[in-house]
Formats: C-alpha cells, structure tokens, sequence
C-alpha cells in the first residue's frame, strides 16, 4: 500500500526582499521573486478580488499530476497579508519560454499574435499546423501535439476556459545546432473550478448550481479560448473541443483519455480537501469536485 498525503498544501511566506521583477504578460497582478538558495525563479500572482484563482491555481496542478500531465509547479503563498498562488519557473538555464501566439505567427499565414480577445484563428488546427512547422522531425512534431493534447483533457477535467495564445508555449534553448524545444508545461489554471462563482445570493451562485443539478449546464456552456472554426463568434468549451478533437484525432487523444480511466472521485475530494479550512468555502469545494465529476464522466464516455 502506498502513503497517502492529507495533510493541508504548505504555504509559501514569501519575504519583500525576495521580488526581482514583474512580469507584464496576463492580465493579473503579479511579480517575479528569487527565494535565497533556491534555483528558480518564483511567479506570485494575486487572485482577483473576490475569486478563487490561487486555489484553482494549486489544484489544478495536483490534478495534473495524478494524472501525469506535464504542469509548472504549484504552491499556496502568502506576501504582505495577502493570500495567492507561486509558480515555479521552467524558464530557467538557458531555456525560455517561446508563446503560443509566436509558434502561430510563425508558422500559420495571416496569424495576429496581438488579438486577445476573440481570436478565431486559435484552432486546433492551426495550432497543429504551427507545431508540426516549428518541430523539424515527425517525432518531435508527434511528441509536442500528444503534450498539448493532454493539456485539453485537463483543461476538459477542470473546467480551465483561458487555454488562449499565451497560456501554452515551446520551450526552447539555444544550441550549437540550432534551437532545440519541447512543449512548456502547462501552466495558468486560474480560469477554472467555477473560481469565479459566489457561493450564494447570486443568480448564478454555487448553491443554486449544485441544488438545481446545474453543474453539467455549467460546464457544458462555457467558452474556451481554442476555437472549433476561425468563422465561429465563440469559443467551444473545453469538453466540446476535446469530443470533437478526439473524434478526428482518436490516436492522439486515446493517451491521453486513457490517463484518466484511473482517476476516481475520492481522490479528487482529496486533492480539493488539502486546500487550508479557511482559504477555500466548503460550497467551493463542493462545486469543484462536483464538475471535475461530471466533466470527468463525460470524458470516459467518449469512444477513441
Ligand atoms: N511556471 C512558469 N514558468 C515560466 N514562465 C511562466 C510560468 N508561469 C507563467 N509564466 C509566464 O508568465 C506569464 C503570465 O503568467 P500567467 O500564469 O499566464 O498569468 P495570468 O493569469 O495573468 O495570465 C505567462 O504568459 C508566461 O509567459
Ligand atoms: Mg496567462
């Protein structure tokens, strides 16, 4: 039998002599800092207000990791009073962090790396496009669209609705023949776990959501950041991408679905239930694995 953690996440105190640089890419408030003795780089970010961004952060990459998707590392923090999340960089000995919307403007015609908002040219396709251009094997290609893959059945499992240009990347160093890359861990999960519902009093609120058996309404009606055609006024959800995506690609999503045919709700409970007592509502933790829940029913329905 193997140990299983319970204990609540540790968090991160981080000191103001630490903070090296901001960092201007996103949209929330957030710094760079360099902890004495500490190899890399740390990223906090500040939640905005009102929302659960710092736990959707943390939770989402110890869902991640059991189910052996590739993600940044993750930690509660706290600076001056304030609760957030810290990222671990993978930007670091040599490497950086080459974005999505430069693979795109690369690679695919007519790409507008600029355009944040309604973006329809961020398709599946394209982006595949832009991969199988920027790696120069057909193993290289394959290995970065199965990494990408399993970062739309995350996104899928967790509900994520910000996959946009800027939220996936290449990793690449410089070498002696030339660039050599892989595709960045998956990173920036603050979109998701329903982070951004009140749990009560609202028309859209928690309570209502889960008494009203509204929770699949919920994830099935959000809009994602990857769109299905470049002519649709709207992104499709993450699940929809992922049906849809899995039934033109089955080889390369089965992997990747696969991943989850050992994830069960307990476990889910447990990574929720590390969250300290006070950093999180018990109707936030009780939405949160009730869409990871239906979300991941959802996904073992579809047939690759
Ligand atoms: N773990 C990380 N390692 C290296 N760079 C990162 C990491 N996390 C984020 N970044 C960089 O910082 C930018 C902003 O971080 P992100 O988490 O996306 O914030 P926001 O939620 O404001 O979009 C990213 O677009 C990426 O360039
Ligand atoms: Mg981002």
């Amino acid at each position: 039998m193997n140990r299983i953690e319970t204990e609540p996440y540790p968090i991160l105190q981080i000191q103001s002599d630490w903070v090296s640089q901001s960092e201007a890419l996103g949209s929330k408030q957030k710094f760079w800092y360099d902890e004495k003795n500490e190899q890399s780089p740390w990223l906090f970010k500040y939640p905005q207000a009102g929302t659960g961004q710092h736990w959707a952060e943390k939770i989402a990459a110890e869902v991640a990791d059991a189910i052996e998707v590739f993600h940044a590392r993750v930690e509660l923090a706290v600076f001056q009073g304030t609760r957030g999340s810290a990222t671990e960089s993978f930007a670091r000995e040599g490497r950086e962090l080459y974005h999505g919307n430069q693979a795109l403007a690369g690679h695919v015609l007519g790409y507008d790396p600029q355009r944040e908002f309604r973006q329809s040219d961020h398709t599946l396709e394209n982006i595949h496009l832009a991969l199988d251009r920027t790696f120069l094997t057909p193993d290289g290609a394959r290995w970065a669209k199965e990494r990408l893959t399993d970062y739309l059945v995350l996104d899928a499992l967790i509900g994520n609705t910000d996959r946009h240009h800027e939220n996936w990347g290449i990793l690449r160093k410089r070498t002696e023949g030339g660039w050599a890359g892989m595709v960045a861990p998956t990173f920036d999960h603050a979109s998701s776990l329903g982070r951004e519902l009140a749990d009560d009093n609202t028309g859209k609120c928690r309570r209502r959501l889960l008494v009203e058996s509204q929770v699949g309404r919920y994830s099935e009606r959000a809009r994602g950041a990857i769109f299905w055609t470049p002519t649709d006024v709207h992104a499709i959800s993450p699940l929809d991408l992922v049906r849809r995506a899995s039934a033109l690609h089955p080889d390369l999503f089965r992997p990747s679905l696969e991943r989850l045919q050992n994830l069960e709700r307990p476990t889910l409970e447990r990574i929720v239930g590390r969250v300290p007592v006070d950093w999180m509502s018990e109707l936030a933790r009780t939405f949160a694995v009730a869409l990871m829940c239906y979300n991941l029913d959802q996904l073992r329905r579809i047939v690759v």
